[in-house]
């Protein structure tokens, strides 16, 4: 489903680059421009961001543990 019409951004990418880090809109944004232009998508991305970092959070957290070990 695309998120950001404007960009033509859909939802996967957008889990992708809160996956690899980007945890707020404007850094979503500069990672894969969705929600830079007309900004009505900016509600349904901060949704993907709530729904999707706490996930990625601790993917990270789990990686560094399996790192430190
Ligand atoms: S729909 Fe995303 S900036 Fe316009």
């Amino acid at each position: 489903m695309i998120v950001c019409v404007c960009h033509g951004v859909p939802c996967s990418k957008i889990r992708l680059v809160v996956r690899e880090g980007a945890e707020t809109i404007d850094a979503v944004g500069a990672a894969c421009r969705a929600g830079t232009d007309c900004g009505s998508c900016r509600e349904m991305i901060e949704e993907i961001i709530e729904e999707t970092a706490p996930l990625a959070s601790r993917a990270r957290a789990r990686q560094s543990l399996r790192m430190a070990g």
